[in-house]
This record gives C-alpha cells, structure tokens and sequence, in this order.
C-alpha cells in the first residue's frame, strides 16, 4: 500500500550516504594533516640553559643577549611566543644553524622556556 513512501525514504536515505561519503572523508583527512604542539610549561632550569647559551648562542647573539651576527634576544619573551622561538631553535633559517637532532628535546624546551621569560 504505502510502498511508493518506503521506496522514496530509502532513495533519500541512500542519497544521504553518497552525500556524506564523498564530501565527509575528505575534510577529516584535512584535519589530521595540521600540524599543532605546545611547550610544556615546566619551570625553566636557568643555571642549565645559561650554560647552554654561553656555549652554544653567544658568539652570534651577545654575551649580553644584545645581539650581534644574529638579533638581540635581551626581551625575546615580549617579541615571540614560545611556540615560535622553540621552531626557531629546532628549525633555524635565515642565518641561524638548526639545532634540531644536535641537542636533546629538553634541552631546547628549557632553552625555550627561559628565553621566553626575558621581557
Ligand atoms: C651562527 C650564528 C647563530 C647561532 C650559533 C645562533 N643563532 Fe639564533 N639567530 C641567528 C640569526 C642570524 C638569526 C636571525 C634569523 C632570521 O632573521 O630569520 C637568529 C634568530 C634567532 C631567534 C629569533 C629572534 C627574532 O627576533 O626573531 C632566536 C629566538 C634565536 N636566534 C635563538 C638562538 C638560540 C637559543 C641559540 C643557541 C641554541 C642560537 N640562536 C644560536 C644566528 C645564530
């Protein structure tokens, strides 16, 4: 009797498939491919990284932190964030060496962590 209404509810409900297969999957897998990370917000060991610094960033950015070859860092933490100064460390460019695989994860987030509390 009502078959016309069944075949019309399963022709929308199999519409509604097609519809969410082809244009669903496509964004999802868009998601996944950003990239996204945060710093942990772990007290920085500023003995350690001082070290670090005096060794490792002083020749090209000062013993003062007021820049030479590279930019002063004396208030870093006021220029970028701590996202962008943990990439430059990792990622260098534009003069700077990359430090990424050099030295360890910690190392360069505590590094982070410290230059981003120079304001
Ligand atoms: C061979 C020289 C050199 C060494 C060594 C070096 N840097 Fe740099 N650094 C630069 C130069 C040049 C720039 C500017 C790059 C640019 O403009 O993109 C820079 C940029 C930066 C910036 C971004 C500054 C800004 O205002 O945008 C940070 C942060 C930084 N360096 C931190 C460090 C740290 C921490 C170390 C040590 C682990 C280090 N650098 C070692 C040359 C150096």
């Amino acid at each position: 009797m009502h078959k016309w209404i069944m075949a019309t509810l399963l022709g929308v409900a199999g519409l509604l498939a097609v519809y969410l297969l082809t244009f669903n999957l496509p964004e999802k897998e868009h998601q996944v491919a950003e990239e996204e990370f945060t710093i942990p917000d772990t007290p920085a060991d500023a003995a350690a990284a001082e070290a670090f610094y005096k060794s490792n960033c002083m020749g090209c950015h000062g013993d003062q932190y007021q820049g030479a070859m590279g930019p002063a860092l004396a208030n870093i933490g006021s220029v970028l964030s701590k996202e962008e100064i943990y990439k430059k460390v990792l990622k260098g460019g534009g003069g700077m060496p990359a430090f990424e695989g050099k030295i360890a994860e910690e190392e360069i987030i505590n590094l982070t962590n410290w230059l981003a509390e120079m304001k």
